[in-house]
């Protein structure tokens, strides 16, 4: 077994780990620097992260970019963020081909500009049949706002006699929201030190385990992650009954 997978020996490894990088800006901010300089440094750890995701045997690796509610931040900021989405989902379709990644979007794509839905596209079509870890990015993504979206459909097909109200199940929402045919995720991690999940994934993680860290994004690495998924084990997961 090589070092790096003996912290990682006989642990149980969550399916599907969801993060909210949080703490960028604050980070950037304590060295002197711009809070687009933590971005870009985020941007560099995400990529990494897919990778230790990927070799810890973790299925599904899905992170929040950029929530409904981040629009409210300086033209600046918000510009600087998209261009980095635009570089990185660019790298990212040559390093997914590479290392048989499937790639998701998720969120509200009306807002978002011409070249860059055109790169997510691409990103998706290229990357569909690869069969190792799905790594989803969720860009102008919000619950509320997925929950709402997926409740039009579901009223237009009653409209249109497809559907009668009382067919209307869980599975019944859950395959139209952004995240049809994903399994809900096992763990959340939430660097930054805020505990909260603003936003993010309010249908899918009615049974997660929550890990909170004050760690900011942009120093997350392995070590961190392995500290997450140890005390995930240590987690005892009922879903409401009794063991
Ligand atoms: C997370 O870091 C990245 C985005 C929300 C886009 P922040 O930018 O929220 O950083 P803090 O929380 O202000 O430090
Ligand atoms: C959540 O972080 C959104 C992302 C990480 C993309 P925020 O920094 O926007 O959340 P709040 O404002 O602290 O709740
Ligand atoms: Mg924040």
């Amino acid at each position: 077994m090589s070092k790096d997978a003996e912290d990682l020996a006989g642990l149980k490894i969550p399916g599907h780990v969801a993060v909210i990088m949080d703490g960028n800006g604050r980070w950037a901010e304590k060295q002197g620097q711009p809070r687009t300089f933590g971005h870009a440094v985020g941007s560099q750890v995400v990529e990494e992260m897919v990778e230790v995701a990927s070799d810890a045997g973790i299925k599904y690796f899905t992170v929040y970019a950029f929530s409904t509610e981040n629009w409210k931040r300086s033209e600046e900021e918000v510009s600087v963020l998209f261009s980095l989405f635009a570089e990185y989902l660019q790298k990212l379709i040559v390093k997914s081909t590479k290392n048989n990644v499937r790639c998701l979007v998720i969120g509200d794509r009306g807002p978002l500009k011409k070249d860059l839905i055109d790169v997510i596209e691409e990103l998706e079509e290229k990357t569909a049949d690869n069969t190792g870890l799905t790594f989803t990015i969720a860009i102008n993504y919000g619950g509320r706002d997925e929950i709402t979206r997926a409740v039009r459909k579901i009223a237009a097909e009653v409209s249109e006699g497809k559907l009668g109200p009382e067919e209307i199940t869980e599975d019944t929402i859950s395959d139209r929201l952004d995240t049809a045919g994903l399994p809900d995720p096992d763990l959340l991690i939430r660097t930054g030190g805020e505990e909260r999940i603003s936003n993010y994934l309010p249908w899918q993680l009615a049974y997660t385990e929550f890990y909170f860290t004050d760690i900011s994004w942009p120093e997350f690495n392995r070590d961190e992650l392995v500290k997450a998924i140890i005390k995930y084990n240590g987690r005892d997961r009922r879903f409401g009954g009794v063991k």
